[in-house]
């Protein structure tokens, strides 16, 4: 892959620029595009709403407040943009806030202040089934505790998805053992997760996050119940897919090592955003 290489150009570019980083590039060539027609080179000047790419992800003063007997502000004000194709790690400590962000950035719960904008639509203002889509069609989610159903083989689980997106059989059977064969599963496609080590399962809970093509994989502490030589594997599955696929991943991690694999790191602590930092050549994906 070549040093601008994005991974997967087909996804989200606009259509003139392709093979071009997907990333908000700013001025650098925003105003005035070079098109060919028939073989004529013609100077093209960007509508102004197509020239910034929206963020994939942006929380704008999010807060939660978790009500009951003693209210907690778990979030307070939180504004962060996330762009198509980054690799960012949430740290901070036990209790930060930390799960509590990612499941805002998925929808997987509802902010009590401020908006969330996936890709430039306000997710307050869609109806149940509307962001129940979204998350399937965008988003997949691997967790500290995997989440396989026990009875289901490997194979089963990372099926389960398309067959309730109503795929037909064959292209199921197709896209399970790629994605199974990305996280190196193939050979233990008939087992049951009790026949899996825990690097294992979370590999399998990895092939079946990818099973709708996500832009996004959200993580929280995928690593957390790994020894560390299957964490270490786990981690670099994660970071392939991002390489590879141009897939954007949010994971929340304890592990510091593991967070510096990223490009960005955002500190949560008691609720507010600590920091946030990129890496000096974050973004440019070197795959
Ligand atoms: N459903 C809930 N009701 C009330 N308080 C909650 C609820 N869920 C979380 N909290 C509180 O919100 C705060 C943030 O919780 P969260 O799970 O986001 O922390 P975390 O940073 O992920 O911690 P850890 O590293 O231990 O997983 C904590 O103080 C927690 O007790
Ligand atoms: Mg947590």
């Amino acid at each position: 892959m070549g040093a601008w290489a994005t991974g997967n150009p087909s996804r989200g570019n606009p259509g003139i620029g392709n093979g071009r980083p997907n990333f908000n590039l700013g001025s650098i060539w925003a105003q005035t595009r070079a098109v060919h027609i028939k073989g004529t080179r013609v100077n093209y000047n960007m509508p102004a709403q197509r020239m910034q790419e929206q963020p994939l992800l942006h929380l704008q003063e999010v807060s939660k407040l978790y009500s009951g007997e003693t209210p907690f502000l778990a979030l307070d004000r939180i504004s962060i943009e996330i762009k198509k194709g980054e690799l960012v790690s949430i740290v901070g400590p036990s209790g930060s806030g930390k799960s509590t962000l990612l499941h805002m950035l998925g929808c997987l719960d509802m902010p009590t202040g401020g908006e969330i904008f996936v890709e430039g639509k306000a997710v307050s203002k869609m109806s149940d089934d509307a962001v129940a889509d979204l998350r399937r069609d965008t988003i997949g989610f691997v967790f500290q505790e995997f989440n396989l159903a026990p009875t289901l083989s490997t194979f089963a689980n990372v099926e389960l998805p398309l067959m309730i997106r109503g795929v037909p059989k064959e292209t199921r059977r197709e896209i399970v053992e790629r994605n199974l064969a990305a996280v190196g599963m193939s050979d233990k496609a008939h087992n049951l997760p009790s026949q899996l080590s825990g690097g294992q399962k979370q590999r399998v809970a990895i092939a079946r996050a990818l099973a709708n093509s996500p832009k996004l994989i959200l993580a929280d502490e995928p690593t957390g119940n790994l020894d560390s030589k299957s964490s270490a594997e786990v981690m670099s599955h994660i970071l392939q897919l991002h390489k590879k696929l141009g897939i954007t991943v949010i994971l929340v991690t304890h592990d510091h090592a593991l967070a510096e694999k990223t490009d960005r790191i955002i500190r949560i602590m008691d609720g507010k955003i600590e920091s946030d930092t990129r890496k000096k050549h974050a973004g440019k994906n070197t795959g």
